[in-house]
């Protein structure tokens, strides 16, 4: 997750103005199989990332910018990895090989099959709600240099206090800081 110095993981637009690109190469991708969302960021993604693999020369809706390499990396690279979404009310989803899953049930079923690590792509309630069901082994942080003021703290929703094991720190171009954390 993309957060600001003060913890928010969106401004009042109801997404994260200050995020220029929404993928990296960071040498996630060998060590997944699939990706996991909430039902609220969903459409969103579905959005973003079809129109980057289907036209990656074309400004990227959000950023407005054209897509970085790494993002057209990602779009290829979701389009043929699995994914769940978690949700109630959405009753389709058009991203290729994607499934509704339903509650942390599910989630907890997932996890315990074999294969490479899941992704939590986010977005913040539901991070937030399967760290309070144990169901999240790490976390990934890039916090950008910037006091977002107004907007949505990441873990707003989280009942429960969540001791952090820090894992690695690095320095990334343009001020920006990854965090690592293990979850105690
Ligand atoms: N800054 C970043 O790095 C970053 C990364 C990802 C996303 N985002 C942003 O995050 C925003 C979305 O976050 P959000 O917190 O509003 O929503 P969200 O976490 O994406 O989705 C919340 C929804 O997921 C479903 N859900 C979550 N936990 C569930 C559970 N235990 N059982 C069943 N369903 C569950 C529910 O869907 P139903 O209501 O359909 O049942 C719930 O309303 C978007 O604006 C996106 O742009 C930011």
């Amino acid at each position: 997750m993309r957060i600001s110095a003060d913890g928010k993981f969106e401004g009042p637009e109801g997404y994260a103005d200050w995020v220029e690109a929404w993928a990296d190469d960071y040498g996630l991708m060998p060590q997944i199989d699939a990706c996991l969302l909430g039902g609220g960021m969903y459409p969103g993604y579905e959005q973003y990332w079809t129109g980057i693999g289907n036209e990656p020369d074309k400004p990227a809706w959000i950023t407005g910018k054209a897509p970085t390499p790494a993002e057209v990396a990602w779009a290829r690279f979701a389009a043929r990895t699995p994914h769940y979404v978690l949700s109630n009310t959405l009753t389709a989803a058009l991203w290729p090989n994607t499934r509704l899953i339903r509650g942390v049930g599910d989630v907890a079923v997932l996890k315990q099959q074999p294969g490479k690590d899941i992704y939590l792509v986010g977005g913040a309630r539901t991070t937030a709600g399967l760290l309070d069901a144990g169901l999240v082994d790490e976390l990934r942080l890039i916090v950008y240099p910037l006091v977002a003021g107004d907007g949505k703290a990441l873990f707003a929703t989280a009942e429960r206090r969540h001791r952090l094991e820090l894992h690695k720190v690095q320095q990334l171009h343009d001020g920006r800081i990854s965090l690592v954390y293990g979850i105690g």
